[in-house]
């Protein structure tokens, strides 16, 4: 299939956690989260429209990763909508696949959320018969948050959103060092006492006031990821050694890690030294949502 006129496109962008704190566990064994999440201009993109049953054509340059069976979450999502609203499922959906899978950037999350957005028109469901934040819940963790597309502090396992204050323009160099990891295991492997609750209300009037808020914020889950993936050290410690880096971390369970940048240029040419050194590693930059884009 190939997208036709009548398509319903919706893009998925990558959800980067700026900073993640494990603040307590629950008694099924999923973890309190403080998190603020941003979503940065490059992703996945959807594409649905009518057609018989229920079809998944993936593309792009990470499409042989993504599970392509009845557990693919993007069909999850359509069939659970589909039932929501006593429909029987069908349409052909066209998902390009930009991220790496399994990397802690929502991945699978934002495409899940961005079907169930497109579906929503494709079948013409009104806004007020269903309730799409527990629908994406029942999906997973970061579903709902996906939904949201911009920035946003999440708590609870990732259900509760608040908004977060403004924040200035950045740029984020996104680096994949090649490795999946498991969320499940990396929660597992998390010790040590749980974190306070740290969200902020100030609004930080440029990139370098943003990374001092973060610095001291962190990932709770960073050790953990390192332990399992020891070359996310090695993908961090290349990020922050890079010139104009204002603060490096890790996003979500990783293994992907982050750089924060003033200016886009600065950005580029950190990408081009790690690059240069790393031509295997998966390496991205784009502006943050709402952010102007520019040089
Ligand atoms: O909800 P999702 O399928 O994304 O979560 C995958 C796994 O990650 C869960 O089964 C759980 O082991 C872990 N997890 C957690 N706490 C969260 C989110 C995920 O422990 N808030």
């Amino acid at each position: 299939m190939t997208a036709g006129p009548r398509a319903i496109r919706v893009e998925a962008p990558a959800k980067v956690n700026l900073y993640l704190r494990v603040v307590g566990r629950r008694p099924d064994g999923y973890h309190l989260l403080d998190s603020l999440v941003v979503f940065p201009a490059i992703g996945d993109t959807v594409e649905v429209e009518a057609g018989e049953g229920l079809a998944l054509e993936l593309a792009g340059p990470f499409a042989a990763s993504v599970p392509a069976g009845d557990d693919n979450l993007v069909l999850r999502a359509a069939r659970m909508l589909a039932a929501a609203v006593n429909l029987a499922p069908s349409a052909q959906i066209r998902l390009v696949k930009r991220l790496p899978v399994a990397s802690g950037i929502g991945g699978g999350s934002a495409d899940a959320a961005a079907v169930l957005r497109a579906l929503v028109r494709l079948w013409h469901i009104p806004a007020d018969t269903i309730d799409i934040a527990a629908i994406a819940l029942a999906l997973g963790a970061d579903v709902p948050m996906c939904l949201t597309g911009h920035p946003v502090f999440v708590s609870g396992i990732g259900e509760r959103l608040a908004a977060a204050p403004p924040l200035p323009p950045f740029w984020l160099l996104l680096v994949n060092p090649g490795v999946a990891v498991s969320t499940p295991s990396v929660f597992a492997g998390r010790t040590g006492p749980f974190s306070d609750l740290a969200p902020f209300a100030a609004a930080p009037t440029d990139a370098s006031a943003l990374a001092r808020l973060l610095a001291g914020r962190g990932n709770d889950l960073r050790a953990s990821a390192e332990a399992l993936a020891p070359v996310v050290a090695v993908a961090l410690a290349a990020l922050a050694a890079t010139p104009k880096a204002l603060y490096a971390q890790m996003s979500g369970s990783g293994a992907t890690c982050f750089a924060i940048f003033a200016q886009p240029a600065e950005a580029e040419a950190a990408r081009a030294l790690i690059g240069a050194e790393h031509p295997d590693w998966w390496l991205a930059v784009a502006p943050v949502a709402g952010s102007p884009v520019s040089g």
